[in-house]
């Protein structure tokens, strides 16, 4: 049952909160004027005993309102977790999302929001899920799609980096598949798409998110080569359009 987190995990967030702050910066040029973490506020099944895992810095918190809840915070990373603890009210324990330390049967609510596409072994963690939900307990999960960031990805190959996005779905679990997998587990699976693009006015934003997605900073002749690509599309059409393709999938514990 015992996994750990992946290499890309590990080397993304064990040590540091900057790259998921890059990440999520530019989603601030969202053309949906509700931000991701407002609608997923409106539809998450909170009752009682919620549990978030992976829950990175918390962003969700401040958002939405858990008076009246009991509410536990996981993460691997020992720097989230220090972030976490500003949650107010909250418990937080540090642990890999398929090894969670709580009794069977503890939750009434958990949370896996842009979180299970980064694990070697999603089937683990569902399983694990499963396991420390209570039954009737709600599940809600977000993934992104294969073109999600589709914009993003092309600059890649354009720039000498084929990689650099590569790391942003690991496993299979993509809005295209992740019902069905979710349905081996849950039942009652539902799945809504959030309705966003981005349209980017600078290049600063979009240098900033490719810089997070390496260990390897990108080379003076590569960032140039980015920038005049992103500034090209900029003078064109006044932003540097990004699809974006998210879904929230909610189901309960049978
Ligand atoms: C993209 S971030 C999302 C953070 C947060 N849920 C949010 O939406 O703002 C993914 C988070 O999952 C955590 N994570 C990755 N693999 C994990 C694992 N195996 N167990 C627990 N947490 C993990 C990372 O440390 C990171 O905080």
């Amino acid at each position: 049952m015992n996994s750990t987190p992946s290499k890309h995990a590990v080397g993304q967030y064990s040590t540091t909160t900057a790259n998921l702050s890059a990440r999520m910066a530019i989603h601030e040029f969202r053309t949906n004027p509700q931000d991701w973490f407002s609608w997923l506020a409106d539809r998450l099944p909170l009752r009682e005993d919620v549990l978030e895992v992976g829950a990175g810095t918390g962003r969700l918190w401040s958002e939405v309102g858990h008076d009246g809840l009991r509410l536990t915070l996981t993460d691997f990373s020992a720097t989230m977790c220090e972030e976490l603890r500003r949650v107010p009210g909250a418990e937080v324990r540090q642990c890999d999302a398929a090894d969670l330390p709580f009794a069977d049967s503890s939750f009434d609510s958990l949370i896996a929001n842009h979180m299970l596409y980064h694990l070697d072994d999603p089937a683990a963690a569902l399983r694990e899920f499963t396991r420390v939900l209570r039954p009737g307990g709600r599940f809600a999960a977000a993934v992104n799609g294969r073109d999600h960031l589709e914009e993003l990805r092309a600059i890649g190959p354009e720039i000498g980096r084929p990689e650099l996005l590569r790391g942003l779905i690991l496993n299979d679990v993509v809005a295209e598949t992740a019902a069905d997998l979710v349905s081996e587990y849950f039942t009652d699976v539902v799945v809504e798409r959030y309705p966003s693009n981005l349209e980017v006015p600078t290049p600063e934003p979009i240098l900033a998110y490719l810089g997070s997605l390496t260990d390897e900073p990108l080379s003076p002749a590569a960032e140039s080569a980015a920038r005049d690509l992103i500034e090209t599309k900029i003078d064109a059409d006044g932003n540097y359009p990004v699809r974006t393709h998210t879904v929230l999938i909610t189901a309960t514990r049978r």
